[in-house]
């Protein structure tokens, strides 16, 4: 039989678009927030600058670490659950924040492939190398799949048409732990905005790293090998790059450390030496003394009442919470309230 154009099945390049929502805007808030972490006291710089094409790679390479068990816990307790989650919430699209590789997603893109004969899949990424991968091999693997990818961070990809769009109904998935990198007020400004974003049958679903003993913790984020060392110095490589800067990396150091009394690990460069680093394209130099540190990233670990807490005050309930027996990390199943 000879396939008419309604039968035809688009070839998986035709099923991906990848979005800019802010085309100009990415350079100069990357300028804006280096100038601002960077003027600061104590210095800071944002994570999400992590990941350029080196860093995503790095990132992978963490995962893949014995140390960093987040991603596989969270990937075996994903395995168990995804069936109900895919049962309470039947999606028409998947809205992602931050899909990165998107290996994790692909267990959801099954579930509800197997269950219904179409999907759109919003993945919203700042890495456009981490998108394009993901776009071509999930296209690939799951020919009813239409994907919308949005090169943009959580804000800007949330504001996206792509997002708002229709009466569709939508599973938004924020997978990870990365909500660890805001702190309270931000976080719950964070998931607010999701909740602004869905309509009554639409659900949350939020993997959330755990509080645990501090040895594993520490470990996680000093892995052996110095991978992370490695990802956390990438960022002073990207703003080389992208600021015509002149850190040399030997000179700094990576530090990861648990602060219980904040429930959190930092990350933080430090220094190894007093120095002046010229920024040149923001006309700026900026000065370290011996051992000043940079706070590069915060990692926050949540009690099963911390998540309870921002769920409630993102105006939303938990519908289900799985965790794994050990509770070593979190998915949150979560509805408007
Ligand atoms: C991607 C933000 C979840 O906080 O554990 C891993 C990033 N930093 N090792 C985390 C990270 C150092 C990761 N998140």
């Amino acid at each position: 039989m000879k396939p008419t154009t309604a039968m035809r099945v688009p070839a998986s390049e035709e099923r991906v678009s990848i979005h800019k929502p802010s085309e100009s805007k990415p350079e100069s808030s990357l300028a804006e927030e280096v100038r601002t972490g960077l003027t600061a006291v104590p210095k800071t710089l944002p994570p999400k600058y992590f990941y350029d094409e080196i860093g995503s790679d790095l990132f992978e390479q963490i995962c893949a670490t014995p140390e960093y068990y987040p991603t596989r816990v969270e990937h075996g307790l994903l395995e168990d659950v995804v069936d109900e989650v895919v049962d309470l919430s039947g999606p028409e699209v998947i809205v992602e924040l931050g899909s990165g590789s998107s290996k994790k997603t692909e267990l959801l893109l099954q579930a509800v492939l197997s269950a219904q004969p179409s999907l759109r899949y919003v993945p919203i990424d700042v890495s456009e190398k981490a998108l394009v991968d993901a776009g071509e091999r999930l296209a690939r693997r799951f020919p009813p799949l239409t994907i919308d990818a949005l090169l943009a961070d959580y804000q800007g990809g949330l504001k996206h048409e792509c997002v708002r769009e229709e009466q569709a109904s939508k599973l938004f998935v924020f997978l990870g732990g990365t909500i660890g990198n805001f702190d309270h007020a931000e976080a719950v400004e964070l998931v607010s905005t999701v909740r602004r974003q869905m309509g009554d049958d639409d659900r949350f679903l939020l993997g959330a790293d755990r509080v645990k003993d501090h040895e594993t913790l520490h470990q996680a984020y000093n892995d052996k090998r110095g991978i992370t060392a490695q990802f956390n110095l990438n960022v002073l490589r990207v703003i080389n790059k992208e600021l015509d800067a002149a850190f040399d990396l030997r000179t700094f150091e990576h530090r990861a450390f648990y602060d219980p009394k904040l429930s959190r690990i930092e990350m933080h460069l430090h220094s190894k030496l007093a120095q002046e680093v010229p920024i040149r394209a923001l006309d700026l130099t900026v000065e370290f003394d011996r051992q000043e540190s940079v706070l590069t990233e915060i990692s926050r670990k949540f009690t099963g009442q911390g998540l309870a807490q921002l769920i409630e005050e993102a105006d939303m309930v938990i519908e289900r919470h799985y965790e794994p027996e050990n509770r070593y990390f979190s998915l949150i199943f979560a509805r408007p309230a």
